[in-house]
């Protein structure tokens, strides 16, 4: 039988708790015997700097460097607010990517028929949603060089970060925005600020240029991202797949996120190039949401969004496409059965806890699975 390796990192806040409920999936697909998951387990965030004084030990990037996928929960917290920069907690998720060359982010935003009503759009909007943000991951200002705070000689202080997008870069996440779409509605929307940004130039160029060369069968619009953002609380389903830089990723995520009712719901996967001889993706898998210090430990979470990226995880990294779509299908289940954590609450349905959801929707899946 296959053995899979996952490498755990809950990380802070309520990670701890929605990747416990994804260890119960994943004792159930073990079970199962299809394949079998080895997990071990790190620390990241805050935990990480407690104990070692890093967001994230050399150890255990090198368990990431070696697992066949990461599955990660979530950074952060008021507990760490004063620590030095450079070991801030999301230091650890943000070398994990860079190290690791996870420079396409998948975010897929999919309004569950249950939940319409959950958000803060019309129902009529977001029914049926299905979009998929392909976020570049490993470039542009969230690791530019010169990132400074400096000290004029007028004693002002002077901070910069950098913009920075290559060709090759621009070329190869356009190419995986190109294949996905291939897949769903065969659209692209390319969000960038070409008015005002040089990256955003190049960018326009080169997703122009990829598309014309790689995809000429894929429909290929250019979006400002401003106005991006504004069409999709205006008429989101007029999105198929956007692919964008990564602060603009980070932002319309969001934004696309709340449309399918909460954050608490949203799954993403990370994933490399693939490797020439094995064509194994180097990959992690978190939720969208963060850390949610105010509900953390309370067993309040949704545990959703972490389950659903293991479901990505299923998908992306270990070819179980099939035991994928039962999990999305459990999910899908125990919302029409009106099982709601606090953040997807409505009126006349039933409030659950972290692990109440967790339980229902892995009894839905024994109940598919059978
Ligand atoms: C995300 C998060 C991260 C980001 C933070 C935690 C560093 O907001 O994954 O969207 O900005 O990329
Ligand atoms: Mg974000």
């Amino acid at each position: 039988m296959t053995t899979y390796n996952l490498l755990l990192l809950p990380g802070d806040g309520i990670g701890v708790e929605t990747i416990a409920e994804v260890e119960r999936i994943i004792d159930f697909l073990n079970k199962a015997g299809r394949v079998k998951f080895a997990t071990d387990t790190g620390l990241v965030g805050g935990a990480a700097y407690d104990v070692h004084g890093v967001a994230i030990s050399d150890a255990d990037m090198d368990k990431a460097h070696k697992a066949d996928a990461v599955i990660f929960g979530a950074v952060g917290g008021p507990k760490w607010d004063g620590v030095p920069y450079a070991v801030r907690p999301e230091a650890g998720l943000l070398r994990l990517r860079k190290d690791l060359g996870l420079f396409a982010n998948l975010r897929p935003a999919i309004c569950y028929p249950a939940l319409a009503d959950a958000s803060s759009l019309k129902r009529e909007l977001v029914e049926g949603l299905d979009i998929m943000i392909v976020r570049e991951l490993t470039g542009g200002v969230y690791f530019g060089e010169p990132k400074e705070i400096v000290t004029l000689e007028n004693g002002e202080k002077r901070a910069v970060d950098t913009q920075i997008y290559t060709t090759s870069e621009i070329e190869r996440i356009a190419k995986v925005a190109f294949d996905l779409a291939r897949k769903r509605g065969n659209k692209v929307h390319s969000a960038e600020k070409r008015n005002v940004m040089r990256t955003g130039v190049l960018w326009n160029e080169v997703v122009t240029a990829v598309h014309k060369s790689y995809a000429p069968d894929v429909q290929l619009e250019h979006i400002l991202a401003d106005n991006c953002a504004m069409q999709l609380v205006r008429n989101p389903k007029q999105f198929d797949v956007i692919v964008t830089d990564n602060l603009f990723g980070d932002v319309l995520s969001d934004e696309a996120a709340m449309a399918t009712g909460s954050l608490g719901m949203l799954p993403s996967a990370s994933l490399g190039a693939a490797d020439p001889k094995t064509g194994k993706r180097k990959a992690l898998y978190e939720p969208v949401h963060g850390s949610a210090p105010d509900i953390a430990g309370k067993g309040l979470a949704n545990p959703i969004a972490t389950i659903a990226s293991f479901g990505m995880a299923l998908r992306y990294s270990f070819d179980m496409g099939a035991e994928a779509d039962l999990l999305d299908k459990a999910i899908a289940g125990v919302l029409a059965q009106g099982l709601r954590t606090g953040d997807i609450m409505q009126p006349g349905m039933t409030k659950v806890g972290t692990a109440e959801m967790g339980s229902a929707i892995l009894a839905e899946l024994q109940k598919l699975a059978a």
